[in-house]
């Protein structure tokens, strides 16, 4: 038997894709609220696109990427994240000279070669949004706003980690303080630390290794020397939060695994599952578009796994909708099939093909979760009518297929 690759699920039993349709609407129904609009972007694209973007010292790139050469003999990747392509999107449609504000959501899956665990698969979901031409940290404090009522309509609870990672003025400082401060213990980091201080330093503080993190428990924060505008962002970010009761830790280790990001840094944890626990992040990227060819443009975005909100949804209660028809004799069936038609132009309905007995169409309309059973046997026929239950209300009658 030929089975799914490992790390890469179906989702199709009731209860999964029910979590998954109501997380899409509930997701796309507040970002439409927000005033963003639906982008759909390929999963392949140019293994080069990530490369320059997520970054050649990330993980995503170094170790995660489906890549391969297609028939053509280009090399091209299936993509690990969303952003690269939204970006790669919003240049070659030109709307980076275009000017103005362009804000984008999108869902779909992402592919990592990671190693499959709880909470962490090689094919899964994000729901995200990218948010281009607006330079205000009130930007910034308006995505995690976002990310805040999506799990608030979803019942799900959060804590929310903060950071700022400085900008082109006051990173290359402090990353040379932390180089210097490296090199101080660097006979007793890990051999991936060691790695990083060379290729991407600032990746060390968020290492899982134990030793590691009692050791950077003294290294400089960047925090602390933050130049003048990148500190005055993050107090205003800090105080709208607050105005707007969305409670956060600061997080000086929190760097993100992607290396376009500059000045804010946020990431969404649930203690509730695990030790997967990031259910959303992001950030801001003002220098990606210009990375990428672009005109520069200030951006900032966020991604949510699905599949690990999916586990934490607390689902409405579900209501019984629509109808449900079915026929007790055979010569009834294709007026069942026809009416059936005119009921899903205005709502929910599904019928039987096969003439059964009341029983066993009641049974049938409890599992559809129809508030109607709706039947038509031959007496039905003669007269021109249809018996009808409700089974919320638990009343029936008989009714003519005009009043139906
Ligand atoms: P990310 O933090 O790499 O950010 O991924 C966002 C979310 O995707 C994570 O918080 C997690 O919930 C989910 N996720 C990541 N990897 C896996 C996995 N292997 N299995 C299941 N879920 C996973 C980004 O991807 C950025 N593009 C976010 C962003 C948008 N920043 C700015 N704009």
């Amino acid at each position: 038997m030929i089975k799914s690759l490992r790390g890469m699920n179906d989702i199709l039993n009731k209860d999964d894709y029910t979590r998954f349709t109501y997380f899409i609407q509930t997701a796309t129904t507040v970002a439409q609220r927000y005033g963003f609009h639906f982008i759909e972007t390929p999963i392949l694209e140019e293994t080069a696109l990530f490369k320059r973007s997520v970054g050649e010292s990330s993980d995503i790139v170094g170790k995660e990427m489906y890549q391969f050469e297609d028939k053509g003999g280009n090399d091209v990747c299936m993509r690990p994240e969303g952003t690269a392509g939204v970006v790669r999107a919003f240049i070659q449609n030109k709307l980076d000279r275009a000017g103005g504000t362009h804000r984008f959501f999108y869902h779909g899956p992402m592919f990592r070669y990671e190693r499959p665990q709880k909470g962490r698969l090689r094919q899964f979901h994000q729901f995200g949004v990218e948010s281009f031409g607006q330079e205000s940290v009130y930007e910034d404090a308006t995505m995690i706003m976002m990310v805040a009522d999506i799990l608030q309509k979803l019942g799900i609870g959060y804590r929310l980690q903060l950071n700022s990672l400085g900008c082109k003025e006051c990173m290359p400082p402090y990353r040379d303080n932390l180089v210097n401060f490296i090199e101080s213990v660097e006979n007793e980091i890990c051999e991936d630390c060691q790695r990083r201080k060379t290729t991407n330093p600032i990746r060390v503080l968020d290492c899982k290794n134990e030793k590691c993190q009692s050791l950077y428990e003294n290294a400089p924060k960047l925090i602390n020397s933050l130049c003048e505008s990148c500190e005055s962002d993050f107090s205003k970010l800090k105080k709208i939060l607050d105005a707007n009761n969305i409670a956060y830790e600061i997080d000086t280790n929190l760097v993100r695994g992607l290396d376009y990001y500059s000045k804010t840094a946020f990431e969404f944890v649930s203690d509730n599952i695990g030790s997967q626990s990031a259910i959303a992040g992001g950030g801001r990227y003002d220098r990606l578009v210009e990375f990428l060819d672009g005109r520069p443009t200030p951006a900032v975005g966020f991604a949510m796994g699905v599949e690990r909100l999916m586990e934490l949804i607390v689902m409405p209660e579900e209501v019984r909708e629509g109808f449900y028809l079915g026929a007790m004799d055979e010569e009834a069936v294709e007026l069942v099939i026809s009416l059936t038609q005119k009921k899903r132009q205005d709502t929910k309905a599904t019928c039987e093909y096969r003439s059964r007995n009341l029983k066993a169409h009641l049974k049938n309309a409890d599992k559809a979760n129809a508030q109607y059973c709706c039947v038509i046997g031959s007496n039905e026929l003669e007269s021109q009518t249809i018996w009808v239950k409700d089974l919320l209300n638990k009343t029936e009658e008989t009714i003519s297929l005009k009043d139906f």
